[in-house]
C-alpha cells in the first residue's frame, strides 16, 4: 500500500465545492509536486493532509491509517509555508527548538538536534540571529530545518520559494530537493511554477479547478501532455489549429500545408478539425533530412531571449512559435524572411479533450 493516500477527496466551503474526486497515491521517500494555476485547489488539498480542514467527502491515509479523526498536532507532519512564518521574537535556535520543546524532550537532546538540523540548512553560524536579522532565503531554510527537526513522517511545502528572488529560488529548490533525498523524507510541494515543479520532482500532478487533470513524471508530463490544460500549462507550447485531410493515412492541414501525423485520426473524418501540440524547442531550420515533416512560412518576429532565440513564423494563416538556441556563429532568421521548420512526425500530438 503506498504511503499516503487520497480517495475520492471532495472538499466544498459552503455551497462551492473547490475539490473534486482527488486521486493519489504517493510512495515511502517520494517528492511530488501540485502544479496549477492560482485558485484550483492546491492549498486546500495541503491543509487537509495536515489537518486543518476537513474533507467534505473521501478517504485520507497515511502509512494505511486513516487520519480524519486525527488532529494536525496528532499527525506528525512538518510544513513549511510561502510566507516566512518564523516565531519573529524568538533566536533561529529557539525556532527550531519551538516543536521538540512543545513535545517535552530534554534541553540536551533540543540541543544536539538544533545542532544536526543547522548543519543540514548550512546554518549553524546564525544560531543566535533573529529573523529580521537575514535574508528571505535564509529565512525559508530555518523554517525548513524547524518543520523537520520533529522527524516528521511526512513534509508538506506551500510555495516556499515563491517570495524570493530567481536566482535564490533556483538554489534553494535544489537544496531542498538534496535535503530530501538524504533523509528519504515524503515530500509533497506546491507550486505553480513549472520550472520549479518539472526541475525537482519525482512526480508532478498538473491540477486543474479542483482536479487532477494528469499525474506523471516530469518527461511524461512534459513530452506527452493528456490534456490541452496540461498542454498549455507546463512549457510554450504552440496549439495548432488543424483541418483532417484524410483520416486514414493521418493527413491534416495546417494553414495551407499538409502534414501526416504519427499518431491515428481514429474517430475524425476529413473536414473535422483537431488541435495539435508542437514544442517550440522540437523543430529546427536545419538541412532536410529523410523522415522530416516540414512546415514552410514567412518570420513574423525573431525575439533574442539569450540562450535561445523565440521566432514567430505564419503558415498560410496559422501562428508558430519556435526556439533555436543561440550560437554567436549564425545570423538569426529576420522578420520577412522565408524559413522552413523541420520536426518529427512524433513531435505533433494531438489533442484529444
Ligand atoms: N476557507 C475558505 N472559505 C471559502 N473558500 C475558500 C477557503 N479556502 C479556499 N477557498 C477557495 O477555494 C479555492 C481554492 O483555494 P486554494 O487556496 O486551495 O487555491 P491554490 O491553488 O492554493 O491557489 P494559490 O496558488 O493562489 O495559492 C479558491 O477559489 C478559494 O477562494
Ligand atoms: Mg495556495
Amino acid at each position: 500500500m503506498s504511503f499516503l493516500t487520497l480517495q475520492n477527496i471532495q472538499k466544498s466551503f459552503g455551497p462551492v465545492q473547490v475539490v473534486h474526486n482527488f486521486d493519489m497515491a504517493i510512495e515511502k521517500g517520494e517528492f511530488v509536486s501540485f502544479l496549477g494555476p492560482s485558485g484550483c485547489g492546491k492549498t486546500t488539498i495541503l491543509r487537509m493532509i495536515a489537518g486543518f480542514e476537513k474533507p467534505s467527502g473521501g478517504t485520507l491515509t497515511i502509512a494505511g491509517k486513516d487520519q480524519r479523526p486525527l488532529k494536525p498536532n496528532q499527525r506528525n507532519i512538518g510544513m513549511v509555508f510561502q510566507a516566512y512564518a518564523l516565531f519573529p521574537n524568538m533566536t533561529v535556535h529557539d525556532n527550531v527548538a519551538f516543536g521538540l520543546k512543545v513535545a517535552g524532550k530534554a534541553k540536551a537532546e533540543i540541543d544536539a538536534r538544533v545542532k544536526e538540523m543547522l548543519a543540514l540548512i548550512r546554518l549553524d553560524h546564525l544560531a543566535d540571529r533573529f529573523p529580521y536579522q537575514m535574508s528571505g532565503g535564509q529565512q525559508q531554510r530555518v523554517a525548513l530545518a524547524r518543520a523537520l527537526a520533529v522527524k516528521p513522517q511526512l513534509l508538506l511545502l506551500d510555495e516556499p520559494l515563491s517570495a524570493l528572488d530567481a536566482k535564490i529560488r533556483v538554489s534553494l529548490r535544489e537544496e531542498i530537493r538534496l535535503i530530501q533525498q538524504k533523509l528519504g523524507i515524503t515530500t509533497v510541494f506546491v507550486t505553480h511554477d513549472q520550472e520549479e515543479a518539472l526541475s525537482i520532482s519525482d512526480r508532478i500532478v498538473v491540477m486543474n479547478a479542483g482536479k487532477a487533470d494528469q499525474i506523471g513524471t516530469p518527461f511524461e508530463i512534459y513530452n506527452a501532455p493528456a490534456t490541452r490544460f496540461v498542454a498549455s500549462f507546463v512549457g510554450t507550447l504552440n496549439i495548432i489549429e488543424a483541418k483532417v485531410v484524410d483520416p486514414a493515412a493521418n493527413r491534416v492541414s495546417i494553414g495551407n500545408q499538409d502534414v501526416t501525423l504519427k499518431q491515428p485520426l481514429t474517430g475524425f473524418k476529413a473536414g473535422d478539425t483537431v488541435s495539435l501540440a508542437l514544442r517550440p524547442e522540437a523543430g529546427s531550420l536545419a538541412q532536410s533530412a529523410p523522415g522530416d515533416t516540414a512546415l514552410t512560412g514567412k518570420v513574423v518576429s525573431a525575439h533574442f531571449l539569450g540562450s535561445v532565440i523565440r521566432t514567430r513564423m505564419d503558415v498560410g494563416g496559422v501562428t508558430i512559435s519556435f526556439d533555436m538556441f543561440n550560437s554567436p556563429g549564425t545570423t538569426p532568421p529576420q522578420a520577412g524572411d522565408i524559413v522552413t521548420l523541420r520536426f518529427q512526425a512524433a513531435d505533433l500530438l494531438l489533442i484529444r479533450d
